[in-house]
């Protein structure tokens, strides 16, 4: 870890008619961290992802991204900026092949800078980030359509796409949801991976016990406020979080 701030949102808000999705939302990101953002159904969370990732402008607020403001931009240039996210509600191409559904991404200004404007095989380089994410080529889970694929490599093929992207951020929002607890274990030392490789996650998730493993630090969002900060553990001690939680001060385990 570097220790240089990746991301800063400053004071963010969003409503939605009535709801105040998000209100005055702060937080910072250093290189190489992973930040973990918890809260109950409801309380802010996917729409903090869409607010930074360009998918939903804010009220107010400010988002910088690399020191560069990056606020109201749309999605696509910011992912060219490097800084990508998963869906919660995933949507894949379909009808088109698992590798396919990578063209997009690889087809970007940004991945096609980073080979100096040489393509190459594209094909060839989704198949090996397929592989990265744990598609068995050998069974041929690559060629089949995205739409006959089970959740878990749904899933991974969400993480393959923003990992196609060369990304320096990734936004995860909730990857663990809908997997078997061997799904899951299976997938951590992935997201590790990513880390060593220099990239700074958020990951949005309820799957509390595996996202503590992860984290360095989490913030606790509740009715679209973020009501604490802090290291994994730490943090759930904290009585506004025990309250949000479980409507009382029950001690965590
Ligand atoms: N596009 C929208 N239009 C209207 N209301 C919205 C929209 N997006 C989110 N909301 C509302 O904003 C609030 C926060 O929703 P959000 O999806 O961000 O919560 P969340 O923390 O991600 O929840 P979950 O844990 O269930 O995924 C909710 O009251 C939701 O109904
Ligand atoms: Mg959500």
């Amino acid at each position: 870890m570097s220790g240089e701030c990746i991301l800063e949102v400053r004071k963010l808000s969003k409503a939605f008619g009535g709801v105040q999705a998000i209100r005055s939302v702060h937080f910072s990101l250093m290189e190489g961290e992973i930040l973990g953002v918890i809260g109950p159904n409801g309380s802010g969370k996917t729409t903090l992802v869409n607010l930074i990732s360009g998918f939903v402008r804010p009220d107010t607020g400010q988002v910088f991204f690399k020191g560069k403001e990056i606020t109201g931009l749309p999605p696509h240039k910011i992912a060219n900026l490097g800084l990508t996210r998963t869906f919660q509600v995933m949507r894949p191409y379909h009808t088109l092949s698992a590798f396919k559904n990578l063209i997009v991404p690889l087809n970007s200004p940004r991945v096609r800078q980073s080979r100096g404007g040489k393509l190459g095989d594209r094909d060839a380089v989704a198949i090996d980030i397929l592989d990265e994410v744990g598609f068995e080529r050998d069974a041929r889970v690559p060629f089949k359509t995205a739409g006959s694929l089970p959740l878990g490599y749904l899933k991974r093929l969400e993480l393959a796409r923003c990992i196609a992207l060369k990304p320096e951020v990734i936004i995860c929002d909730e990857v663990f949801s809908g997997l078997s607890m061997s799904e899951i274990t299976s997938m951590i030392p992935l997201l590790e991976r990513l880390r060593m490789d220099g990239i700074t996650m958020i990951m949005i998730e309820h799957r509390l016990r595996e996202l503590f493993r992860l984290a360095d630090k989490v913030i606790v969002m509740n009715f679209g406020e973020k009501i604490a900060e802090g290291i994994p553990h730490e943090v759930m001690e904290n009585e506004m979080v025990k309250k949000a939680y479980w409507g009382t001060e029950k001690k965590t385990s």
